[in-house]
């Protein structure tokens, strides 16, 4: 029979499976006296979790000690419970984002939004850091920890490569505007899943649309899957030109990806490409 867990040796397993908040559905009231908060937790369906046995299989997906980006496809962690939910909360989306002039006004509605389960365990909205009026507007996958506490897009270890990438063709944070799929960071760095792209995708395109771009950079495989609507990975999406287009924006936008700095930095054999991507976005900006 398997031998349960030391409390130190559980912590660590949970640790090593990329968990690194603990939280339930329900907000569980810690000033109550001891009993009481054992009342109100298993009531509300948080009561500890028993020992595991011994772990036999692999941690779940996480993406990385700080923001790496996933390869992998963003499947949902768990099939959407409630689709009626899920519909609404969509509507609402489009609703709220398509009433939107400007961006300080798609802040107002994301602040307001509460559609995306995401949002419950981010210290912080994270909408986007640059130029509204910029001719390149650069979307990644979804912020990480330094981002939730900045409240700002790629500024951690990953940022400060993206910043040198864009410095290399002469752009800087205030040509250029930044932002993600999501807009609240995926507990324990987990990727976001396909429900919550799709819930906050509506934003994103008004964003696009306020923004207005010349360029569209997608950031990684998972923005360049569901921005330039393209079942392929990243390797065969970067260093090509798509077509965006919505109905509100006055002409298509040239779209393209990269790979995503957080890759690049795990992966340094890519550097090289990403030099040629990047010499091709100037080159675009040049001709337009
Ligand atoms: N990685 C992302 O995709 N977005 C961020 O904002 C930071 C890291």
């Amino acid at each position: 029979m398997a031998q349960p867990l030391s409390p130190r040796e559980l912590l660590q397993w949970y640790l090593e499976a990329g968990v690194d908040e603990t939280i339930g559905d329900a907000p569980v009231n810690r000033y109550l006296d001891p009993p009481a908060i054992r009342a109100t937790a298993s009531a509300a369906g948080n009561s500890p979790p028993p020992a595991p046995a011994r772990p036999q299989a692999p941690a779940p997906p996480s993406r990385g000690m700080e923001d790496a980006p996933s390869t992998a496809p963003t499947a949902p962690a768990r099939p959407p419970a409630k689709p009626a939910a899920a519909d609404q909360a969509l509507q609402s989306a489009w609703a709220l984002a398509a009433a939107a002039m400007t961006v300080e006004e798609l802040r107002r509605a994301l602040e307001g939004f509460d559609g995306c389960g995401l949002k419950k365990t981010a210290t912080n909205l994270v909408l986007g850091d640059g130029n509204p009026q910029a001719r390149v507007i650069l979307i990644g996958e979804a912020p990480g920890a330094e981002e939730d506490r900045q409240g700002l897009p790629f500024v951690g270890v990953s940022g400060r490569l993206l910043d040198r990438m864009l410095g290399s063709i002469g752009l800087d944070r205030t040509q250029v505007y930044i932002s993600n799929t999501v807009f609240w960071r995926p507990p324990g760095n987990r990727n976001p899943t396909t429900m919550e792209m799709a819930i906050c995708m509506p934003f994103v395109e008004r964003l696009i649309e306020l923004v207005d771009p010349e360029i569209l950079v997608a950031l990684g495989g998972a923005a360049a899957k569901v921005l330039l609507a393209q079942n392929v990975g990243i390797g065969q999406l970067r260093g090509r030109w798509f077509a965006y287009s919505t109905p509100r924006l006055p002409r298509p936008v040239e779209a393209t990806a990269v790979f995503h700095p957080a890759y690049l930095l795990r992966s340094a054999t890519h550097k090289g490409e990403a030099w040629r991507d990047l010499l091709e976005i100037k080159r675009k900006l040049n001709s337009l």
